[in-house]
């Protein structure tokens, strides 16, 4: 496997995003991991993030997943220091939503002052004049799994920020079917970030039903965020197909459906190498199989343990 390509035949092949001439590779890269412990403050090795970025780049990614509320600002600062000016065709997507208190906690505010004030920052530290995709971050439950919360205020405040021209497209994350119904009635939807990955698969209608629509899925901790993915089935697949146990997780995914883009995260040159070099695997029927079989016993064990 040669990660080293601009082929855009690799990496997973193409998507297009919906009602756009926005193309990227399915194989992307997340950002978040570039901020410090935390993601907050400035990374440990400044000068390694660069690295990351510019590797991925040269590599073929041309699809970047941010925040600007990640470390708050470092990351897109970094972005920026690394990338610009930026290649034609990279598409970098932030989110809004949040913002950080000084103890590194998260706090949901989709006020439209914070909402407007989170675009303008994200405009400023990427140096550009107007962003690509903007998710609108819902909170839903605990900030991982989503509710029902109405969307159409903080939604329309996007709207209008677009129709100023500082937003070329809308997405959403942390959402749920009915949550992007209402969304639709007020403008177009290109993308749903949310938490799925080989055994945290709540979402597969949801990714079917955008698959009809042609609307891009793209998981968030696709390798299990801030708890990486542990199982014995990943680590046999991986075994008997010479490859790791991260590759099979994610090789899964561009298997499972073709609107789902992977933004696997990564601080580190040899893990980003890696995760590129998953998109040239192809997972054989039985691997499928004894992941599946895993993933149903971990949805079993969930479900025992909410009910008990
Ligand atoms: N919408 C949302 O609410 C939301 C939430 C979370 C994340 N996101 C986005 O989704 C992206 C991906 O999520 P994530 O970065 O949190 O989690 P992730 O991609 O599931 O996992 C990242 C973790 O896996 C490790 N890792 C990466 N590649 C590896 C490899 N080949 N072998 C072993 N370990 C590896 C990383 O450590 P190393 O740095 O050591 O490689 C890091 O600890 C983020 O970067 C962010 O852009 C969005």
């Amino acid at each position: 496997m040669n990660p080293a390509t601009n082929d855009g035949t690799r990496r997973g092949g193409n998507f297009t995003f919906p009602g756009t001439s926005m193309t990227v590779r399915r194989m992307g890269y997340g950002a978040m991991q570039l901020a410090g412990p935390g993601v907050f403050g400035p990374p440990r090795d400044p000068d390694g993030a660069v690295a990351v970025l510019r590797e991925a780049v040269a590599a073929g990614v041309n699809h970047i997943d941010t925040s600007d509320f990640y470390g708050p600002h470092v990351t897109n600062q970094i972005i920026k220091k690394a990338l610009h000016p930026y290649p034609t065709g990279l598409v970098i997507v932030t989110k809004v939503g949040a913002r950080r208190g000084n103890d590194k906690s998260w706090i949901h505010d989709v006020t439209c002052r914070n909402l407007t004030s989170s675009v303008h920052d994200n405009l400023r530290n990427l140096g550009v004049e107007v962003l690509d995709v903007v998710n609108l971050r819902a909170w839903g439950n605990d900030g991982q799994a989503p509710g029902e919360e109405p969307l159409a205020e903080p939604l329309s405040v996007l709207a209008e920020l677009k129709q100023q021209g500082l937003i070329r497209h809308l997405g959403l994350s942390n959402v749920t079917p009915k949550q992007l119904k209402e969304a639709q009635t007020i403008t177009d939807i290109v993308c749903i970030q949310n938490f799925y990955n080989v055994v945290h698969r709540n979402d597969d209608g949801f990714i079917d039903d955008l698959a009809r629509q042609k609307i891009a899925y793209v998981p968030f901790f696709p390798l299990g965020g801030f708890n990486p993915l542990q199982s014995a089935s990943l680590d046999s697949v991986a075994e008997s197909l010479g490859v790791t146990p991260m590759q099979v997780a994610l090789a899964w995914l561009l298997q499972r459906s073709p609107n789902v883009l992977l933004i696997p995260g990564t601080s580190s040159v040899q893990h980003l190498l890696e995760n590129l070099a998953a998109a040239e695997l192809s997972l054989p029927a039985d691997s499928l199989a004894r992941l599946d079989a895993t993933a149903a016993e971990s949805e079993q064990t969930t479900k025992s343990n909410e009910n008990s």
